[in-house]
């Protein structure tokens, strides 16, 4: 496996956590799919995925940090982050639009996801856990 969830990296919120072990799933199984030369065919599956993935996760996420009472600069900060992303799925949606699922464009969507778990998850969700384990919000 390429990526792997690790308790390391965990919020400390079942439904939270358990989103972002489907989304490292996801990512998983499109890694390998494309390694065996059958990616065209998962992309669409894997757009479906990720749209669903912004507006379930995001909001849960969101709700949450509104009521654990997380500090102002870092919500702001985090729902930022959370826009970003959208953008960036919206840009890959477009391109399968025009273009259809070319190889090019799978490989694009791994980096993006990838870059995801690395930069947000590993970083941004994680401070909302460490957030609420110092606020003794949550025991894990
Ligand atoms: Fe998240
Ligand atoms: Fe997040």
């Amino acid at each position: 496996m390429a990526v792997q969830w690790t308790t390391n990296l965990a919020v400390g919120i079942d439904k939270i956590d358990d989103q972002h072990k489907e989304i490292f799933r996801r990512l998983n199984e499109f890694i390998v799919s494309m390694e065996r030369g059958e990616g065209r065919e998962y992309i669409n599956k894997m757009l479906t995925f990720l749209q669903d993935y912004i507006n379930a996760h995001f909001g849960t996420e969101e709700g949450f940090m509104s009521e654990y009472n997380y500090d102002e600069k870092s919500f702001s900060n985090h729902k930022q982050e959370h826009v970003k992303f959208s953008q960036t799925f919206t840009a890959l949606k477009k391109r399968f639009e025009e273009q259809g699922a070319t190889l090019f464009l799978g490989i694009g969507i791994q980096q993006q996801v990838n870059d995801w778990l690395l930069n947000h998850i590993a970083k941004e969700d994680k401070k909302f856990g460490i957030y609420l384990r110092k606020s003794g919000k949550t025991q894990k």
